[in-house]
């Protein structure tokens, strides 16, 4: 297997670098989000970890991708024409209503093309399901590959994807049934969906997805009561740690938004017995800044970047 060969030619396993790589949406800034051939180059890179992000069909399927709704961003229907916005809310579409359009490249213009502009597109490339990435941890050399599953849903948009119990019991009978319930972490910035995931599934590790700046904020410190994404618990009953909530919402990990990381809490973090893993990193000071502070994880759209700057 070409990931392994290089692995060990590079010595680039996860104990001997010392810190996880996770490729985001696979390798997002190479190759077009949530998409098979995103993954593989990703496994391929040699990253411990595939972060990618899921929705629901209205059939209730689990697939893998980051919005709410199709993004014209990067979507064309059947006959290679761009999807006209806003695109079409995944609970409004059956997994069939899925399987002609094309994400395997960004529309000429568009935010993504200019923020990624060394991505390849891959034409033809599909939306795949949970059960489809799942898949590539079955390969022959992939035994060591894990799975970190974003839930996408919105408490301030319930109408707009399943709700976190439905969610929930979706993702864990795929992880089930593929026997991938132990190499598997499930994330959330809305922290209802990781109680239901942990109900159901006890041994499932969880992670707390969290961010604190203008264009999100899911922790809203210093307001009455608390905020609709952490599951009932309120950030000003923990004296303002953001460590202390994770733990009491029963995540192993805690995973931040990486500007949002302190050396004070990321100390905190570890006396607790989180793991802390940051995303999205994409450049290499950064990368390595992150490293010495000491965190245990990087989500980045360059696992290229990661995997050559974490081996200094
Ligand atoms: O892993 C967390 C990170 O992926 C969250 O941000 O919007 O890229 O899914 P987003
Ligand atoms: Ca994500």
């Amino acid at each position: 297997m070409r990931s392994l060969a290089l692995l060990a030619l590079l010595g680039l396993s996860m104990t001997a670098r010392g810190i996880e790589i996770q490729g985001h949406r696979g390798a997002r800034g190479l190759l077009p989000e949530n998409t098979i051939p995103s993954f593989e180059r990703a496994v391929e890179l040699g990253v411990d970890v595939l972060e990618l992000d899921l929705g629901m069909t209205r059939d209730g399927v689990p697939v893998v991708h980051h919005d709410r709704a199709l993004n014209p961003e990067h979507t064309r229907d059947a006959a290679g024409a761009w999807l006209a916005p806003p695109g079409a809310f995944l609970n409004t579409l059956d997994l069939a209503d899925l399987a002609d359009l094309d994400v395997g490249r960004a529309a000429p213009g568009s935010r993504t093309a200019e923020r990624f502009p060394g991505q390849v597109p891959h034409d033809g490339a599909r939306i795949p399901t949970l059960a489809d990435v799942l898949a590539l941890g079955k390969r022959p050399g992939t035994e060591g590959l894990r799975f970190n599953i974003e839930t996408k849903l919105n408490p301030l948009a319930p109408e707009e994807t399943a709700g976190p119990a439905e969610f929930a019991r979706a993702v864990i009978a795929v992880l089930r049934a593929e026997g991938m319930v132990e190499r598997a972490n499930v994330q959330s910035f809305d922290w209802r969906v990781l109680f239901e995931a942990r109900r159901l599934a006890p041994e499932l590790s969880t992670v707390c997805l969290t961010v604190e700046r203008r264009w999100l904020d899911n922790i809203l410190r210093g307001r009455p009561g608390p905020s609709p994404w952490t599951a009932g618990l309120d950030i000003d009953a923990f004296g303002g740690s953001v460590p202390r909530l994770v733990e009491a919402a029963g995540c192993a990990v805690w995973s931040p938004f990486y500007r949002d990381l302190t050396e004070e809490t990321v100390a905190e973090a570890h006396a607790l017995g989180l793991r802390v893993v940051v995303w999205t990193v994409n450049e290499v000071d950064d990368m390595l800044a992150l490293a010495r502070l000491g965190v245990d994880g990087i989500i980045t759209d360059y696992p290229d970047r990661a995997v050559e700057a974490l081996a200094r």
